[in-house]
């Protein structure tokens, strides 16, 4: 999709569809009055009517005979007090939702000129753009001849700006949102494929086009490597697949050299069949999403590369499949980890946790100042939180606030679970250092406690995304699948950090 800024009036624009945003408690916007007016009270009535009272993610289309625009899309943004830049982001969506079968080439769009309190033009902008681009993806590459899908979005769109409008300042938002949408694509590409295609080495062969993309490094150990470097709880994982596993961990450099850098760690599971502790055959493809916080780790090193961030980052996937076979790991095995810990495992299900401890561990060496986790780890998180919210969960206050709100600001909402030292003795295993499951009571915060195990002396938060980062129904921003969840939300903390630290 073409994205363009220009300067002109909406309603004097010539174009296919004119996109506008409208407030169900505030119809005195000027250009919705002017509109009514050329429109003979069209919208008086359809509020009147309620076919169209602004409420979010509403729309209606009109087909003026006299105005410039063959088309206008309303879009509502529901009450202006809640509304904010999700809200908006959802609305480009929508907008491109409702036109998607009108084969229409090309749109304007006023709905960043909307007044909306406590937001800049350029993050307007920013957020309009990533909704159009987002709610344009669809995962069809395996789709061929006639059940290729139809109905392909407008290939180019322009942003109307007012007279007086920042434009390179605006040029910038728009580049910038150009680049977050590129890094989420990616990241729901990958979480996307299909279990046959995406083994660790294929995982890792993506993390090395991105680093290729992006201009950063990326190595890549394989077993015997992990092997060497004592990587027990990883391997003990992947002893259950043929397919062997791998630790891809990205650098790049956009701070100054000897600046402790910040670690993302992303869980990379290409397929979690539960091992041993086999899981129903209920939905069990959907756990090829299982490596969804690693896609959002070689993604988000991805975005802050493209938009080259002033800060230095390190990102570890530890990439494995969990199979049950002849050769996998039992319940009751007891694994040495990198760290040294032993582990009693109970669940082979419970394998996420295990490959984390080891990557961890791994981050140490990089002595970062922080350290950042995400992870489908537990069932449990989607009890909790259900499919609207990740947990967040770490030891540094400061940390988890900076997150959650860099949740708030990108519409990835966080919400914190807590992580009290009574938890901890739920693990406590009569035989090794820590056991691998704490039973179902609590099961997002005992896993999270397994973690803070190997965490201790970092800065560290963890985040759970199993109930965010596949959807089964589709949102404004996002058809059911893959949702790129983390790399928006990752990208927005970066910058914030880069932002204060400089
Ligand atoms: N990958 C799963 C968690 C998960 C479940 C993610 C559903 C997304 C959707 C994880 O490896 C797992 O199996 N966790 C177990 C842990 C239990 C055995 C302690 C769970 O949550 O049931
Ligand atoms: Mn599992
Ligand atoms: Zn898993």
């Amino acid at each position: 999709m073409k994205l363009t800024l220009r300067i002109a009036e909406p309603l004097k624009t010539r174009t296919a569809c004119l996109v506008l945003g409208a407030f169900a408690d505030r119809w005195h916007d000027p250009l919705l009055i002017e509109l009514d007016r050329q429109l003979d009270g069209r919208l008086k009535e359809a509020r009147r009517s309620g076919e169209f009272t602004g409420r979010a993610n509403e729309s209606l289309l009109l087909q003026p005979a006299t105005l410039p625009a063959r088309r206008i899309l309303l879009v509502g943004l529901g009450q202006r007090s809640g509304a904010g830049l999700e809200q908006l982001r959802q609305a480009a969506g929508t907008a491109i939702g409702q036109l998607r079968g009108k084969r229409l080439a090309e749109l304007s769009c006023a709905l960043h000129l909307l007044d909306l309190p406590g937001t800049t033009p350029a993050a307007r902008i920013e957020a309009v753009t990533e909704g159009l681009l987002l709610a344009g993806y669809r995962f069809d590459r395996y789709r061929t001849g006639d059940n290729r899908p139809k109905g392909a979005g407008p290939r180019s769109v322009t942003l109307l700006l007012a007279r007086g409008a920042n434009r390179p300042e605006l040029e910038k938002a728009l580049a910038t949102a150009q680049v977050l949408a590129r890094a989420v694509t990616l990241a729901r590409d990958l979480v996307n494929e299909p279990g046959n295609i995406k083994s660790p080495a294929y995982l890792a062969e993506q993390a090395v086009a991105a680093a290729a993309e992006g201009g950063f490094l990326c190595t890549v150990l394989g077993r015997d490597e992990l092997a060497r470097e004592g990587c027990g709880a990883l391997l003990g994982v992947a002893q259950g697949s043929v397919r062997e596993p791998r630790l891809i961990v990205l650098e790049y450099q956009g701070g100054k050299t000897g600046v402790a850098p910040i670690a993302l760690v992303g869980k990379g599971v290409v397929f979690d069949a539960g091992g041993i502790s086999l899981k129903p055959a209920e939905k069990m493809d959907e756990m090829k999403m299982d490596m969804a916080g690693g896609a959002a780790t070689i993604a988000t090193c991805l975005a802050a590369a493209l938009l080259k961030l002033p800060v230095n980052l390190v990102g570890v996937i530890p990439a494995v499949e969990n199979l049950p076979s002849g050769s996998a790991i039992r319940p009751g095995d007891i694994l040495t980890s990198l760290s040294g810990q032993t582990i009693e495992i109970l669940n082979t299900d419970a394998e996420g946790r295990l490959i984390l401890a080891d990557a961890l561990t791994y981050v140490r060496r990089f002595q970062p100042r922080l350290v950042v986790d995400i992870a489908t780890l537990t069932g449990a998180c989607i009890i909790a939180l259900g499919h609207h919210a990740s947990a967040v969960l770490g030891n540094d206050p400061a940390l988890v606030k900076a997150l959650r709100q860099a949740g708030e600001q990108t519409g990835e909402r966080l919400w914190e679970l807590p992580l009290w030292a009574d938890y901890d003795q739920q693990i406590n295993s009569d035989v090794a250092d820590v056991k691998n499951t704490g039973g179902r009571p609590a099961g997002t915060i005992t896993a999270a406690a397994f973690l803070q195990r190997f965490t201790k002396g970092l800065h560290w938060a963890h985040l759970d995304i199993a109930g965010t980062a596949w959807i089964d129904q589709a949102r404004p921003c996002h058809p059911k699948g893959a949702s790129g969840v983390g790399v928006r939300l990752l990208t927005g903390f970066l910058r914030e950090q880069a932002h204060g630290k400089r």
